[in-house]
């Protein structure tokens, strides 16, 4: 099996998730790689970078939102999933239909917390859904939500690799090491369901950085990088390693709220910006990183 599953997770609100999971999604896309975005977070604000309020209530109705998907597919009821699979927006845009080929998004839905205590006893749902679509696309990518540990562990138990996007400030880094913790927890706890897929760090990369705060931010970004290369998280699984912090970092920069006003990822909002320029550089490293097999390393003793 192909890894190709990428999930963008954080148990913090604001980190930048979305707009990392949107972005490397579009430049992987436009790199003509078959991606496909999966938005399971109850917010929808992965599926609303795409689609306007309106379009998004069309997709409601027909029932197309990953809600239904995961609701018919736990009650083992029938379902065709390329009914889930949605193209984009037809638009007048030449750069946003070149996008059109190569992007796929399954839309978020505010269901998705009714469904969170049945999810609860069926961590590997999402694996089996996503199962079929790994020979489809190059590439899946999660978007988190924060919090819903359900939904969470469906996510990382279905994924080959995860990105941790972290705020280079105290609170967010000491974060980090609460997530690395669940996640390995996740992975003792159901390792016989996940033998052929435990997924892999492929690292930090802080976002929303500079401004005023810059000197903390770069003092941030030093200490935690020195933490993974000293091993600081050798009992979560994550071997010691410098490059476990991504050399990128994304700039904070109003492009991102403007580019999300427009209901276009950054590659076609601006592409020489530099927040855009930042997530082109992010989506080599990581495209890399995966190519390198560094993220395949097994992990070291417990
Ligand atoms: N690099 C950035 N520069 C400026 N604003 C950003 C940047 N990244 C994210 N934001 C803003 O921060 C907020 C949270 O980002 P988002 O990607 O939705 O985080 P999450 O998904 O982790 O909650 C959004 O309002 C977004 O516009
Ligand atoms: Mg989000």
């Amino acid at each position: 099996m192909q890894p190709r599953v990428i999930s963008i997770i954080n148990f913090k609100g604001g980190v930048g998730k979305t707009t990392t999971a949107v972005n490397l999604a579009a430049y992987l896309a436009a790199a003509g790689k078959r991606t496909l975005l999966v938005d399971m977070d109850p917010q929808t604000s992965a599926t609303l970078h795409f689609w306007n309020e309106n379009e998004y209530e069309l997709i409601k109705r027909s029932g197309q939102t990953i809600a239904h998907l995961m609701y018919r597919a736990g009650k083992r009821k029938s379902f065709n999933i390329d009914q889930y699979v949605l193209a984009l927006p037809e638009s007048d845009e030449d750069a946003r239909n070149a996008l059109r080929a190569n992007l796929r998004v399954i839309a978020g839905d505010q269901k998705m917390i009714k469904l969170d205590r049945a999810l609860d006893s069926r961590v590997t749902l999402l694996d089996s859904i996503l199962f079929p679509l790994r020979r489809q696309f190059d590439f899946i990518i999660l978007d988190s939500p924060p919090v819903m540990y359900s939904v969470i562990r469906n996510n990382i138990l279905a994924s080959d690799y995860y990105l941790i996007p972290a705020v280079p400030d105290t609170i967010s880094t000491q974060g980090i090491r609460h997530l690395l913790e669940i996640l390995q927890s996740y992975f003792s706890t159901y390792e016989r369901l996940i033998k052929d897929h435990r997924a892999r760090l492929l690292g930090v990369v802080f976002t929303r950085f500079g401004g005023l705060n810059i000197s903390l931010h770069k003092e941030m970004y030093a200490r935690v990088q020195k933490e993974f290369a000293d091993g600081a998280f050798v009992d979560c699984g994550v071997p010691a390693g410098s490059n476990f912090v991504f050399d990128v970092v994304i700039r904070e920069r109003i492009d991102v709220a403007r580019s999300q006003a427009a209901r276009l990822p950054l590659n076609l909002y601006n592409p020489d910006g530099e927040v855009a320029v930042d997530y082109l550089r992010l989506t080599r490293a990581v495209v890399e990183r995966m190519q390198s097999g560094f993220a395949m390393d097994p992990p070291s003793a417990r």
